[in-house]
């Protein structure tokens, strides 16, 4: 079942949930909208205030006890202070949505002062993540969740934000179809998986779907793509779903990166943390996730979603360290190091998407541990070749809660890229290795502004951040949504 997206526009005191969120940043004084509920509260409110039993510090929250009817519980939940009004309003709805699981209470209902139609959108978007679980492989429900889970979450603003709640509801379906792909195993999300959701978007939006297997990838001459899936008796695939409602606008393309699996190859990789590796599709993930939000929102834009989907194994027909392969672009590649798969596989896509004359094209890529040693997990790697986009996706980013961080691209860096035998080698070294990765891209960008984003440090966490679980984060589907809808004004 969908979760439900709903506005109340009534008044606080007169709301019937099992579970009103309250958002106040720091040393935020009560509401007056919160007054009359305060009084039938006896004054708890404004008790745990003065009494600072809540200081409204990020991430902090207090559960007080309601009303048997109305308002049945209260949580406070603290929102710091702020730069981001709206980024804090959405990671206040997960923390109210994450609690509101943990009580079972199945549904919540959030306030903040002052709740413009963008502020209920953040929120509800924020309830959304913070209401996602992921049980379909569940047998039963583990002992701690067994009451219910989130099905319904409501913002109270007045009725100019009706429009935000119903952008919510499209953006979460996104970020749900994005965060579903990349939890599930390697067994379990395999290229068909991707040709599947495709059609499944396709068919539900009115989208033009092409799905290419390793037979046509060969017709096209994709031999850098197909070099990686030559391990894997896995069909390979291309997906490219096309979403047209912006006339004869030039498309903007979005490019994603869906390693099912990456063992390294015949590089292959340590044992500890492999698991993690069913992750390198979420740039994919993003891309599927994306078009289904931007389908949903009915955005009068022309968008061209295309990921490249395989499994990097080692086996007996696996590409092996040295090889030589000839990319779709006609540039011949020396395969140093078989763990570099990604940019083989984003090369031959790079090349692919020319035939859509794009506007522009982003990708996203779980592409390089060293993003992860530059950056941490705090931002996405922000790569391009054209300085306007690459402030706009920078810009697009910072309103999805996704902030990026660009790096430089000199021409010096491309010269560790140089191969003894092949115009270019797949890997430059353990210095900079994010920048070479993203110079190794950028070497079959061709005729079009283009912007990369590596999401290895980013698109998942291996801890609970508190406002979201551990996971997939969602990373980069917002970026891509809050670009588009840029573009379409
Ligand atoms: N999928 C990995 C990158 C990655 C690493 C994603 C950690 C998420 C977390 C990519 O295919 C890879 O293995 N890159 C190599 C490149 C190296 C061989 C030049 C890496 O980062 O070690
Ligand atoms: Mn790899
Ligand atoms: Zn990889």
């Amino acid at each position: 079942m969908p979760l439900q997206f709903a506005l109340a526009t009534d008044a606080p005191h007169a709301l019937s949930t099992p579970l009103l969120a309250v958002a106040l940043a720091a040393d935020e004084a009560l509401p007056p909208a919160l007054a009359t509920l305060d009084g039938q509260l006896n004054g708890a409110l404004g008790r745990a205030l003065a009494r600072r039993d809540f200081r409204g510090a990020r991430d902090e929250t207090l559960h007080l006890a309601g009303g048997e009817q109305g308002v049945e519980r209260v949580l406070l939940v603290g929102m710091g202070k702020p730069a981001d009004r709206n980024g804090a309003l959405r990671r206040a709805g997960a923390v109210a949505a994450r609690a509101a699981t943990k009580l079972g209470t199945g549904e919540l209902a959030f306030y903040a002062a002052e709740l413009d139609a963008r502020g209920a959108e953040e929120a509800a978007v924020g309830m959304g993540l913070g209401a996602w679980t992921y049980d379909d492989l569940r047998a039963k429900p583990p002992e701690t969740e067994r009451r219910a889970r989130v099905s319904r979450v409501v913002v109270v603003a007045d009725g100019g934000a009706q429009p935000g709640i119903d952008a919510a509801d499209a953006i979460t379906a996104g970020y749900t179809t994005a965060r579903r792909l990349a939890m599930m195993p390697g067994n379990v999300c395999t290229p068909d998986t991707f040709a599947q959701v495709g059609q499944e978007i396709a068919d539900a939006h009115g989208l033009q779907l092409t799905v290419l297997g390793r037979a046509e990838l060969e017709r096209e001459g994709m031999g850098s793509f197909l070099s990686v899936a030559q391990g894997t008796p896995q069909d390979p695939k291309l997906v490219a779903l096309e979403y047209r409602k912006g006339g004869d606008a030039k498309p903007i393309v979005l490019v994603g990166k869906g390693l099912c699996f990456d063992t390294g190859g015949i590089n292959l990789k340590p044992g500890d943390g492999m698991f993690n590796m069913k992750f390198d599709m979420c740039g994919a993930a993003g891309v599927m996730g994306a078009m289904e939000a931007i389908a949903r929102l009915g955005l009068a834009v022309n968008v061209v979603g295309v990921i490249g989907s395989t499994t990097n194994m080692p086996s007996g027909t696996a590409m092996k360290p040295g090889d030589v392969v000839h990319s779709m672009s006609g540039k011949t590649i020396e395969n140093h190091n078989t763990d570099a798969e990604g940019r083989l596989v984003l090369c031959d896509l790079l090349t692919w998407v020319k035939r859509y004359e794009p506007a522009a094209v982003i990708d996203a890529a779980t592409l390089t541990g060293a993003i992860v040693i530059a950056l941490g997990h705090q931002a996405v790697g922000v790569f391009g070749s054209d300085d306007a986009l690459t402030q706009e996706v920078l810009a697009a980013g910072r309103r999805a809660s996704e902030r990026g961080w660009e790096l430089p691209m000199f021409d010096e860096y491309k010269e560790q890229l140089k191969s003894d035998v092949a115009d270019l080698k797949n890997v430059g070294g353990r210095a900079a290795g994010s920048i070479t990765a993203a110079w190794f891209l950028r070497e079959f960008v061709d005729g079009y502004p283009w912007v990369h984003l590596d999401v290895a440090g980013t698109a998942y966490s291996e801890t609970d951040l508190g406002w979201l679980p551990k996971g997939p984060t969602g990373t980069p589907t917002g970026t891509f949504i809050e670009f588009v809808r840029g573009r379409a004004g």
